[in-house]
């Protein structure tokens, strides 16, 4: 086969690739990463390069205008490699694969236990133990002696499990350590058992990690199970989305001939790339870590463990499990210390998991009076209902335009994204704020929320979702995509292109919206209660943090309910993780929780598509659901 060239503007970097290549791929084996949210199925239209020379065989996509095409862009995925090339990733492109995950400052955790609300309960401990040597009128074993001292310390040494491997080493660790030792110790259900033994005293360093294993971030707290406080944190994007970016294209990847194999080891590089850096800035060492806990959607903990996914999206949609036993981390590969176990937070359903699980533990509603009602708004959206008598949930696809796909300038929340919109009312000229405040590349969830909004405030925008045509300026034209609105000039970005918001834009967040919204009103009837009932609305996830909360109502994605009733939880999937790391009561509760809580299954219900279509109109088909913004349309005297 014959070997080529690509050489990759602006760094000049060199690429080799082999005759017949796809693009695509030839750059992510070099290292070079590109948006690819469809997983190169050629549907996101994201994987953009400029051939500037060279030989390749593109194929035409309908994402791409004519005069791009002219000046040579074409998709990764779809283009093969044909002889040397030269290529430039163009700046919408490099913007969105350098995008960082922003951390949160502090563990919402911490500051209950600043405050003393929660207590320590950890399910592993290390003891330090001291024994008296054998003697010939004390010749018992070495294990009983110290089976013994545990019990004076209140572990059950009737009980006491102890693997072969500390069998082992248990007599070189006494005599080396001059019979002074650390033991840690696992509480079972029937006891307890030995993880290690190590000489001396090793009982000032005893840490633990909280992993949310997102679709598309991973991220992890190094928390001392001495305190409970975080320690250090990180969080990278799961390198599983060089495979798909939602769950149903890593399921289907799952199913090519070492998808599954490595989609669970792309996913653990990413945990072992972040545990080694938390380590490092810790100045800890992987020996320190003796337990995990991991909360994550039902397909990202099969994909962790390498559990073939693919029933979860057939129906009646079934999980292999949604309840874990421990696992050994070394059986995983995690780099950590070899005796550790990870535990993952049980999921409610096949698409209710272990991070809404969490994220309910987090919440505390299924403690409290209030009727309250939670999301966690992706790809998916997960809803759950409920107070301290029941909990129903349900999860509806709102697809990726949240995130950027699906919109023609969309991308994540990253340097260089518009992230807020305001439409002058007299002008109709818009003024946004970009990530960084850089040259903007693209626009950003919030930021096509906000415009979205704004454009149906100021009439722009029809309740259909359809651009004015009567409206004559500037900023609104026809094009190959239909008609379009431009949010800012060529001249004025970083890609020297226009960046607008087209009709087909605004309706893939239609329906994004529309989904999120009837799943809510769908739980809700289903429960015999109705919008106004809702006493707290707790958003959570990334794309909740930027969240403009009246636009996000304008439009009707949320509720119009009083604002004072929304909170933004941050992420709850974590928090929940380092909850059930920190106390065993709560990780029961958690497991009470998984247990009684009702799953809806809305894809096939009549009832919610009846919601849904209602809900594909700004802000509803219902107006009196939404009389708020209809008293503010009244106020700008927008008509239809
Ligand atoms: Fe190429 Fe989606 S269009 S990755």
């Amino acid at each position: 086969m014959k070997q080529f060239t690509i050489t990759v503007y602006p760094e000049k970097k060199k690429v080799a690739a082999s005759e017949g290549d796809v693009l695509l791929h030839a750059l992510k084996e070099a290292g070079i990463r590109l948006p690819s949210p469809c997983g190169g199925q050629g549907t996101c239209g994201k994987c953009r390069v400029i051939v500037k020379g060279g030989r390749c065989h593109a194929s035409a996509s309908s994402h791409l205008r004519k005069e791009e095409i002219a000046q040579g862009y074409c998709l990764a995925c779809l283009t093969l490699v044909e002889g040397d090339m030269e290529i430039e990733i163009p700046p919408e492109s490099r913007a969105a694969a350098g995008a960082k995950i922003l951390l949160e400052e502090k563990s919402v955790v911490q500051d209950k236990l600043v405050l003393g609300k929660w207590e320590i309960e950890t399910r592993t401990h290390r003891v330090h133990v001291q024994l008296h040597p054998p003697r010939l009128d004390d010749p018992r074993s070495d294990i009983e002696r110290l089976r013994a001292d545990l019990l004076t310390k209140g572990f059950s040494g009737d009980r006491l499990h102890c693997s072969l491997s500390v069998l082992r080493k248990l007599s070189k660790v006494l005599r080396d350590g001059d019979w002074q030792l650390t033991v840690t110790l696992m509480d079972l259900m029937d006891g307890v058992e030995i993880l290690d033994v190590q000489p001396g005293d090793q009982t000032q360093y005893h840490l633990g990690l909280a992993i949310d294993v997102g679709t598309t971030s991973v991220v992890i707290y190094l928390i001392d199970l001495l305190t409970g406080l975080v320690i250090e944190s990180a969080a990278d994007y799961n390198a599983q989305i060089e495979c798909g970016e939602d769950v149903i294209t890593r399921i289907i990847y799952a199913r090519t001939s070492t998808g599954l194999k490595k989609l669970q080891q792309l996913v653990i590089g990413t945990i072992n790339k972040l545990i080694k850096g938390i380590l490092h800035r810790a100045g800890m060492s992987a020996e320190h870590i003796d337990c995990a806990v991991a909360a994550g959607n039902t397909t990202m903990i099969h994909l962790l463990l390498g559990i073939d996914p693919r029933y979860i999206r057939q129906e009646p949609y079934i999980p292999t499990i949604s309840s874990v036993p421990p696992v050994k981390v070394a059986e995983l590969g995690f780099e950590v210390n070899n005796h550790a176990y990870l535990y993952c937070l049980p999921a409610v359903a096949s698409y209710v998991g272990g991070d809404i699980t969490a994220g309910i533990l987090t919440t505390g509603m299924h403690k409290e009076n209030f009727l309250t009602l939670f999301i966690d708004i992706g790809t998916n959206g997960e809803i759950v209902l409920g107070n301290s008598d029941w909990l129903v949930s349900a999860s509806c696809s709102a697809g990726p335009a949240f995130e950027g796909a699906g919109v023609l300038h969309g991308m994540r929340a990253a340097p260089g994204a518009i992230e807020s919109v305001v439409i002058d009312q007299n002008t109709l000229e818009p003024h946004f704020s970009v990530i960084c405040n850089l040259p903007p590349v693209g626009i950003c969830g919030s930021g096509i929320i906000d415009a979205m909004a704004e454009m149906f405030l100021t009439g722009l925008l029809d309740r259909k979702g359809k651009i004015r045509g009567d409206i004559k300026i500037p900023r609104i034209r026809e094009s190959e995509f239909g008609r379009e609105y431009i949010l800012a000039w060529a001249k004025d970005t970083d890609t020297k292109k226009d960046i607008v918001i087209t009709e087909i834009d605004i309706n893939n967040i239609l329906r994004a919206k529309g989904a999120v919204y009837a799943g809510c009103s769908t739980l809700l009837k289903e429960m015999g209660l109705s919008i106004k009932d809702i006493e707290k609305f707790l958003i959570a996830g990334g794309f909740g943090h930027y969240l403009n909360i009246r636009n996000a109502v304008v439009i009707g994605l949320l509720p119009d309910i009083p604002y004072d009733r929304f909170r933004y939880l941050g992420n709850s999937s974590i928090t929940g993780g380092h909850l059930a790391l920190l106390s065993q009561k709560l990780w029961r509760e958690a497991e009470h929780i998984a247990r009684s809580t009702t799953y809806f299954e809305l894809s096939t219900s009549t009832a919610f598509m009846n919601e849904y279509v209602a809900a594909l109109f700004l802000p509803h088909t219902n107006t009196s659901l939404f009389p708020n913004v209809e008293a503010t349309l009244r106020e700008t005297m927008v008509t239809d």
